[in-house]
């Protein structure tokens, strides 16, 4: 699993990993930052915890290789980003095809990148949420698995959105890793496919109004 901070998604998989909710064991997690509140959770939970710091001025490629072989070690059948803060290349994309699943706090494809929570309140969202995609060579725009999706309020906030966005991603994160551990979940030529059928559009969690 790649962090960058809180590492709260993480814990969302410790905790449903060591209940037995989940069919999946997380074995390496890596932050690129080494200040990460995720490494000490991994740490604390006897989870081999790396800061892979990206050296100033390096090529991109650098980093990626030395991800790929940090990660290698460790065979994961699948990686997880969960607020990593760095774009990959093209040829670390391609390596993990089809193995490679992201939370993004928006309702892609709208509000990819940054400020998600508050540019849905300046373009006057009535719904707003949280999406498990696969990754592609388009940041945040892969094939998209499930959605959780909850009303904005008036009096909403970045930070209220943003709470309640955070515990749904703890709810479709866990199921999403869990059905790709159970074989129900597999990118098929570039398609979603759950359950042997093509999703051609997201599942979708509807959070409490
Ligand atoms: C989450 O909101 C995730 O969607 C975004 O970064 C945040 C990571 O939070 N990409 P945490 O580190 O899992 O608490």
């Amino acid at each position: 699993m790649l962090i960058s901070g809180e590492g709260s998604n993480l814990q969302a998989l410790i905790d449903a990993s060591r209940a037995r909710a989940i069919a999946a064991e997380i074995v390496v997690v890596v932050s690129n930052r080494g200040a990460a509140r995720g490494l000490e959770r991994a740490r604390s939970a006897g989870i081999p915890a790396v800061h892979l710091p990206a050296q100033r001025g390096a090529e991109r490629s650098v980093y990626d290789e030395t991800l790929s072989i940090e990660l290698a070690k460790h065979s994961p059948d699948l990686v997880v980003l969960a607020g990593f803060m760095r774009i990959f290349t093209p040829q670390l994309v391609a390596h993990f095809a089809g193995r490679m699943l992201n939370i993004h706090p928006s309702l892609l494809p709208k509000y990819p990148g940054l400020d998600t929570h508050q540019r849905a309140l300046d373009e006057g969202e009535r719904t707003h949420g949280a999406t498990v995609h696969f990754v592609t060579a388009d940041l945040d725009a892969g094939p998209a698995v499930i959605q959780y999706r909850i009303a904005v309020r008036p009096e909403d906030t970045p930070d209220s959105l943003a709470a309640r966005v955070r515990t749904g991603e703890h709810i479709i994160l866990p199921r999403a890793v869990d059905w790709f551990a159970t074989g129900r979940l597999r990118l098929e030529r570039g398609a979603v496919m759950l359950d042997g059928k093509p999703l051609p559009k997201p599942m979708i969690l509807e959070g409490e109004a």
